[in-house]
């Protein structure tokens, strides 16, 4: 049987990454039209000849979510009409990704939504990398990938040779990631636990290990608005620690995140490009590593 020729296309949201990634696979972005009209409305149109080719979309759900998402939906919608063998959306940051449970009646399992909207607009697969919890793969009515940011960031931590150190899970839910990351860089693990009393509020209540006179690596899938990772450097400061390093995945960087990450004993914050930062948010402690060799892998694994 012969292997569907295989053709990638970016949208609006992560052109950097997108580019990234073709690099890797020695391949250009295909042609596409992807703009506003002028009430808002998103058009598309796919200008290559994708039939019976493998097609791979890579877009991030980050801000504006719902705009980016639609995006990606006219996409891979357009995509569809034009008959491809298989339809691939890559998805770097993926969008509703904490909602994947109801914690009061009344609200949306967004996370669902998200995944049956893919699947009606033509989605046959999705390429995806550190979904919150990893516990979402019932919502899939397609093929899934989950990728794995863990190789990217360790061998930065390894190549840096830090000293005197332990890494800090913030939550219970970063438990299992932290665990894997002390075990790899063969350091002891220290566990904080984190409650919330209203959205985007973190209150870190208690510390369990010793971390006085320590150096700090603190594992977690994203920042957002800082809340959790301010909460525990306080608290680590509190215990005596010493300079704190912060890693993980998707750096959405909401509302006061800028401002609280200045915090005097955050040394760096090293994220990936799931997300693509403005320029405002490129401030001198991020060191963004590349996720594309990831993705490029999977997508020339693809079959
Ligand atoms: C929560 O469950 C996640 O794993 C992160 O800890 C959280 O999203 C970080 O949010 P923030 O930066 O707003 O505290």
């Amino acid at each position: 049987m012969s292997v569907a020729e295989k053709i990638i296309f970016s949208g609006k949201s992560n052109a950097l990454l997108a580019k990234r990634i073709a690099k890797v696979l020695d391949c250009k972005i295909g042609k596409a039209t992807v703009k506003q009209f002028s009430d808002g409305e998103t058009y598309v149109n796919i200008e290559e000849d994708i039939k019976d080719k493998n097609v791979y979309i890579v877009q991030s759900g980050s801000d504006p979510v719902d705009h980016h998402l639609m995006e990606l939906l006219i996409m891979v919608h357009a995509a569809k009409h034009l008959q491809p063998h298989k339809l691939v959306a890559v998805i770097p940051f993926y969008p509703y990704r904490r909602m994947e449970k109801i914690v009061e009646p009344g609200e949306s399992l967004t996370f669902q939504l998200v995944a049956d909207l893919l699947h009606a607009a033509g989605v046959d697969k999705v390429i995806c990398i550190d979904l919150h919890k990893h516990r979402s793969k019932r919502f899939f009515r397609f093929q899934r990938k989950e990728l794995r940011a863990f190789p990217v960031i360790v061998n930065y931590f390894k190549q840096k040779a830090l000293h005197n150190f332990v890494v800090v899970a913030p939550d219970k839910g970063s438990m299992p990631e932290s665990k894997r990351y002390a075990r790899e860089l063969n350091v002891p693990l220290v566990k904080s636990f984190k409650t919330r009393k209203k959205h985007d509020q973190a209150i870190i209540k208690r510390l369990e290990g010793d971390v006085k006179n320590k150096n700090i690596i603190i594992v977690d899938d994203e920042i957002n608005t800082a809340g959790t990772l301010v909460g525990v450097v306080e608290k680590l400061k509190q215990e005596g620690a010493q300079d704190v390093y912060f890693a993980c995945t998707h750096p959405v960087l909401s509302g006061p995140a800028i401002e609280r990450i200045q915090h005097e004993s955050l040394k760096e914050i090293i994220v990936t490009d799931t997300i693509e930062l403005p320029v405002n948010k490129q401030i001198a402690k991020i060191k963004i590593l590349s996720v594309a060799e990831l993705f490029a892998t999977a997508i020339r694994d693809d079959r």
